[in-house]
């Protein structure tokens, strides 16, 4: 299915743009929101254990208490999120599809399954999840069709090439899920022992596009408007997903809609410091700064004393901490004037 259908997941127009990538540990609700704000046309969690979501659950149904915030914060979403789009990693299908009832009587939108971690952690171990499962195309096929039985929302499925290059079978696999109800699969363009970085295989990506009748959404590599362009223009893909790139440039979404242009450092500025509040928003004054540090230093690269200035940075204890220095940048770095404001001025 090509780029020019428009995407409907139940209820929701997925409009024109970029998705988010899955990022664990990057695209928690903050960063989800910021990526809205500036054109993503849909985000997503990281990736949730179904024992994970089930732990909670029957702790908060006995009402016991959950030590820690971590496990509780992967499932939270931001006021106003829309749709709220949980991924769900795990191999048996009775407790993925009971973990997807939770997360959907929750306030899920939509379940997306994850069939690509790489991760030691998911795939071996004993796990057998995430991109394991492309080697068990039948109880890949069972998980989805047991988790799209059990939700009346939206189920999408993210997937890789397959585990290894001899072993790419995006293609049957897509065909499966599609089979299963899926309503929309993501491809990550590259093997499981690439991990998060290589080259990416669009002629591959173009075969899945055209074996199968749901929207495909092709992802890897993306860097650059141009990078989402040529994807969606050799594979034919319905959209893109951005993961790395959208990394310290989240407004790679706005160019990719409507045409790269510089982004000057006062802009920068300001969108790190939107960050923050939305950070501080989610978690309160200090875990905000700390949290805030790594995004920070990643925004603001590209100006004289830049390395010593995102030193300081990663030591901002509290969000005032952050607001002094960045105000301390803009002092230093006043906004270029805008072509004809010198006239402008003269004239006054
Ligand atoms: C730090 C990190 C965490 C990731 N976490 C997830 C995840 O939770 N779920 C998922 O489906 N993919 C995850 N991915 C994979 C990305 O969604 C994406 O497929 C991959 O980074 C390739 O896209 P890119 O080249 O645009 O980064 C992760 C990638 C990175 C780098």
């Amino acid at each position: 299915m090509s780029s020019s259908f428009p995407i409907s997941l139940g209820p929701f127009r997925i409009e024109d743009g970029a998705f988010l990538a899955p990022m664990a540990g990057i695209t928690n609700p903050p960063f989800r929101q910021l990526c809205r704000e500036l054109g993503a046309s849909l985000c997503v969690t990281e990736l949730i254990s179904c024992h994970a979501v089930m732990f909670v659950h029957s702790r908060l149904k006995n009402r016991r208490k959950i030590r820690g915030r971590k496990l509780l914060s992967l499932l939270e979403k931001y006021e106003g999120e829309s749709p709220y789009v949980v991924q769900l990693y795990g191999r048996e299908p009775d407790i993925m599809a009971d973990a997807a009832r939770v997360m959907a009587d929750s306030g899920a939108d939509i379940i997306d399954l994850n069939f690509g971690c790489p991760a030691r952690k998911v795939v071996k171990n004993g796990a057998g999840c995430g991109v394991a499962l492309m080697r068990d195309p039948a109880l890949l096929a069972r998980i989805a069709s047991e988790v799209v039985a059990a939700v009346n929302i939206p189920v999408t499925a993210k997937i890789r090439l397959g585990y290894g290059p001899g072993e790419k079978n995006a293609v049957p696999v897509a065909q499966a899920l599609a089979q299963s109800g899926v309503q929309l699969v993501t491809v990550h363009a590259r093997t499981r022992d690439q991990g998060h970085k290589g080259p990416i295989d669009m002629a591959l990506l173009a075969e899945v596009v055209d074996a199968v009748d749901i929207p495909v959404v092709g992802n890897g590599g993306i860097q650059r408007p141009e990078d989402a362009a040529e994807m969606l223009r050799q594979t034919g893909c319905a959209r893109v997903a951005v993961g790395q790139g959208a990394k310290g440039n989240p407004w790679l979404f706005r160019h990719i809609l409507s045409g790269d242009a510089p982004v000057p450092l006062d802009e920068r500025i300001a969108i790190c410091r939107r960050h923050l509040a939305l950070y501080v928003q989610w978690i309160g004054e200090e875990r905000a700064a700390i949290e805030m540090r790594k995004h920070a230093c990643w925004y603001l690269k590209g100006f004289d004393g830049a390395a010593a200035f995102r030193k300081r940075l990663g030591e901002a204890v509290s969000p005032d901490i952050f607001h002094q220095l960045l105000d301390e940048l803009v002092r230093e770095n006043p906004p270029a004037d805008p072509p004809g404001a010198m006239d402008e001025k003269n004239n006054s």
